[in-house]
C-alpha cells in the first residue's frame, strides 16, 4: 500500500516537474516571438551611457540610417543655450550628422574645434551650428531623452521639448 503510495507520489512529481519545464520552454518562445527583431529596435531607440566619454571626443554612431555625432564639449568650448545636451555635469553636441546643404557627411576637425564638409565646404562650430559657406541652416538634432549619464535616442524627452521649444 506504502509502495504503491510512493509510487503515485513520485508520478505526480515528476509530471508536475515536466509540465513546469514545458512551461518555461513555452515561455521562453512567446518572448522570442513578441522581442521585436535586431532590425527594428536598431531603427528604434538607442542608448548611449555618456559617462565614459572624455572632453572633447566625439562619438559617431548609426541611428536609423543616419550618422549620429556626439560630441562632450571641453570647456573652452562655447556653450550654446538652445542646442547643448546637459547630462551629469557635461554639455554635449547631439546631432545627425548630415550637412544641411546637400547631405555629405561633415568630419570634426579637433584642431579647429569644427565640423567641415568636404563637399563644398560648408563649416559648422562645435555646437553644429553653420558659420560658413552654403550650408543653410544647422544640422539637427534627434530626438532624445537624457536617463542620468545616458542618452536614449529615438525618444522625445522633456530636454529635447525645452531645446526644439527655444528654437521655435
Ligand atoms: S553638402 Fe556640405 S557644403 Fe554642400
Amino acid at each position: 500500500m506504502a509502495v504503491e503510495q510512493n509510487r503515485r507520489d513520485f508520478i505526480g512529481m515528476a509530471l508536475g516537474g515536466v509540465t513546469a519545464v514545458g512551461g518555461v520552454i513555452a515561455l521562453g518562445a512567446m518572448k522570442k516571438t513578441w522581442d521585436p527583431l535586431p532590425s527594428v529596435q536598431s531603427a528604434g531607440f538607442i542608448t548611449v551611457d555618456l559617462s565614459p566619454m572624455q572632453e572633447g571626443e566625439l562619438k559617431t554612431l548609426q541611428w536609423r540610417g543616419k550618422p549620429i555625432f556626439i560630441l562632450k564639449k571641453t570647456a573652452d568650448m562655447k556653450k550654446n543655450e538652445n542646442r547643448d545636451v546637459v547630462a551629469g555635469n557635461s554639455n554635449y553636441t547631439v546631432i545627425i550628422g548630415l550637412c544641411t546643404h546637400l547631405g555629405c557627411i561633415p568630419t570634426w576637425i579637433p584642431a579647429r574645434k569644427e565640423f567641415s564638409c568636404a563637399c563644398h565646404g560648408g563649416v559648422f562650430d562645435a555646437s553644429g551650428v553653420n558659420t560658413f559657406g552654403p550650408p543653410p541652416r544647422p544640422m539637427d538634432i534627434p530626438p532624445f531623452k537624457i536617463d542620468g549619464e545616458k542618452l536614449v535616442l529615438g525618444e522625445e524627452g522633456p530636454e529635447y521639448q525645452k531645446l526644439t521649444a527655444k528654437k521655435a
